[in-house]
């Protein structure tokens, strides 16, 4: 997400942050900025757009020896010359790297109490509740106490006027690393902001705070007691830095799930099984009146509508119809008028998903997005928004973005089983339990990647694959064999396991591969009867499931065991080994895993 970088030392620190933002660059942003105590004043430059903008409203000559910096990937209000960080509250300035759940709540104590907000962003309420407790504490004393109030995740740097030799950062549940130099600090979000000046590193856990100067640092946790840490020093070369040791951007956001998914739920449902409606408009009351759904959306964006689809009819019993935007487009949609249209979009600037919205906009019904860029063209021009929260997908193929959009499309359905009573306080608080469990969910299955490596081992010279499953697990299917086609150039098709025997079973051959995706439930029983009938044909059967029945193990050639969850939430889960298999395919056939050929990351042409 946003990128951090803080300097003290004796050397400019206006060149060394600047440097350190154009290495954070690769994570994508929208705006950035600094800021610097010059004669006792805090001074500030940020703007909207590119680091080069930044650049050029530096007065000549400034000099500075701390400074703290920041891009900006908005997550809370547009993209903006008032939304860029740093933010200020008396003599401190501050930036910030995550999402604070109680932000509302605070912003309306501390407006009442007279502070006035500059910006949308949740990182100016941190300021404003530091600046309040700085009027009687201590700076350190000052941040701790406003620590102790945020719920949610956060990295922050930050400077004061009043103490110019130093600089302070405290990390929660946000990645935040120091730099140590001989007689100079620096502070992070990621190590290649300054790994040009250093390699000995020290890494701050959850609930930790640093006090950087010149001469050293101190690191305490919040009740104020010290601590020792350990001082690494990073072997890395600048790229694989960028890309925090993993060998591609893709393998890195496939890891980086749990915390995509942690964000996108954070704040949004309580432990009592209510949702909160606030940031995306849409209220209760709206949520009635719907009588259809149309989801619509291309390529891994539309697998996440068809999974949405399963759920919504579910729960909420309300018909939904999905479709692909570049077709949806050109149909004569006899829309009801209670309809709900629902774009989803990684980018939000598909040009056929934002052609459907159009579209649909014109028939007068409302509009919502399901998007993970704020302020993009689909989020600005629909009536409701909910923004995924996965952080700048660099990989071309989407991963981290996919398994976000199916848990708003949880959140969505949540929202309108309850508020048309169709499902029960209760069931709406195990429903959320479960979803809390998902990210410590994916943690344990990406713990298979050895056994799926070994796997891939056995098959990946194959030229065809044929991916299968029943009911929700059949949109899984499809985009388990676009992931593999995208990135490894073999031809992969996936299916409705029951709709094999009208064509595909006529491709199996001895040895062919054929993926299942597979759950306890109902369709269990039908989907070991499609394995048998591959097996009969000695195909190669890889089967991915959250159940060791004896003769589903028996069927097949290799199986993936995994800890699953409800029936909403397995899709989320079985696409994760699915996409670490097309990675590793990918790399033994010596693929450019992050950039495929003839592939854009945003197609932004029909
Ligand atoms: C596949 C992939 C594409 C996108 C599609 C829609 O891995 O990334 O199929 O899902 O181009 O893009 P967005 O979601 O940005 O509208």
């Amino acid at each position: 997400m946003c990128g951090i970088i803080g300097y003290i030392g004796n050397k400019n620190a206006i060149n060394i942050i600047l440097e350190g933002l154009k290495k954070l660059e690769y994570r994508g942003y929208d705006s950035a900025g600094l800021a610097f105590v010059n004669d006792s004043q805090i001074e500030i430059v940020k703007c909207k757009g590119k680091i080069s903008n930044l650049e050029s409203l530096i007065k000549p000559a400034t000099f500075s020896t701390s400074a703290i910096g920041h891009t900006r990937w908005a997550t809370h209000g547009k993209p903006s010359n008032e939304n860029a960080h740093p933010h200020t509250s008396r003599s401190i300035a501050l930036v910030h790297n995550g999402i604070i759940e109680n932000y509302i709540e605070l912003k309306k104590e501390l407006e009442a109490e007279g502070y006035k907000f500059n910006s949308e962003t949740d990182t100016e309420v941190i300021a404003h509740l530091i600046g309040k407790y700085r009027k009687e504490l201590s700076l350190v004393d000052a941040v701790r106490k406003a620590c102790l109030r945020l719920r949610g995740s956060y990295a922050i740097v930050l400077i004061d006027r009043n103490e110019p030799d130093m600089l302070i950062g405290v990390r929660m549940e946000s990645p935040l690393v120091i730099g140590v130099s001989d007689e100079e600090r620096f502070i992070a979000s990621d190590i290649p902001a300054f790994l040009n000046y250093c390699r000995n590193v020290v890494f701050l856990e959850d609930g930790e705070m640093v006090l950087l100067s010149k001469e050293g640092f101190k690191i305490y946790n919040l009740n104020g007691e010290e601590k020792e840490k350990k001082v690494h020093t990073i072997a890395w070369t600048p790229s694989m830095a960028e890309k925090d040791g993993f060998k591609h951007y893709m393998l890195k956001e496939i890891y980086e799930q749990p915390r995509a998914i942690a964000d996108t739920i954070r704040g949004r449902v309580l432990s009592d099984g209510e949702v909160v409606y606030e940031e995306w408009g849409l209220m209760p009351q709206d949520m009635k009146e719907f009588e259809r759904l149309y989801l619509v959306a291309c390529g891994t964006s539309y697998h996440a509508c068809l999974i949405g689809k399963y759920m919504i009819e579910e729960m909420c019993e309300i018909p939904v119809e999905v479709d692909i935007a570049s077709e949806f487009r050109y149909r004569k949609v006899p829309f009801g008028k209670n309809s709900l249209f629902v774009a989803v979009t990684q980018s939000g600037e598909t040009a056929d998903t934002l052609a459907a919205l159009r579209y649909a906009k014109k028939s007068g019904i409302k509009t919502l997005s399901i998007c993970n860029v704020i302020g993009s063209t689909v989020s600005r021009e629909s009536d409701y928004i909910f923004y995924t929260r996965s952080g700048p997908e660099i990989g071309v193929a989407s991963t981290k973005a996919f398994t976000s959009q199916v848990v708003a499309f949880y959140i969505l359905s949540l929202a309108l089983a309850l508020s048309r009573g169709k499902i029960s306080k209760e069931m709406a608080q195990d429903l959320v339990i479960d979803l809390m469990a998902l990210p410590r969910k994916i943690e344990d299955t990406l713990k298979l990647d050895a056994d799926i490596q070994t796997i891939v081992k056995e098959v990946y010279r194959k030229p065809n694959f044929l991916y299968l499953g029943r009911g929700i697990n059949y949109p899984v299917a499809l985009e388990g064999a676009l992931k593999l086609k995208e990135i490894s150039y073999i031809h992969a098709e996936g299916y409705a396991a029951g709709e094999m025997k009208h064509g595909p079973i006529a491709l199996i051959e001895e040895n062919f591969p054929v993926v299942f995706i597979t759950s306890h439930g109902s369709l269990l029983e039908k989907t070991i009867s499609n394995i048998q009938e591959i097996k009969a044909r000695d195909g190669f059967v890889i089967t991915i499931t959250d159940t060791n029945k004896g003769l589903l193990n028996r069927l097949s050639d290799k199986l993936l065991y995994i800890e699953g969850s409800n029936p909403y939430l397995n899709p989320v889960i079985f696409t994760v080994p699915l996409q670490l298999f097309a990675y590793y395919i990918a790399v033994l056939r010596g693929c450019d895993v992050d950039q495929p050929r003839n592939l854009a990351k945003s197609v932004t042409v029909e």
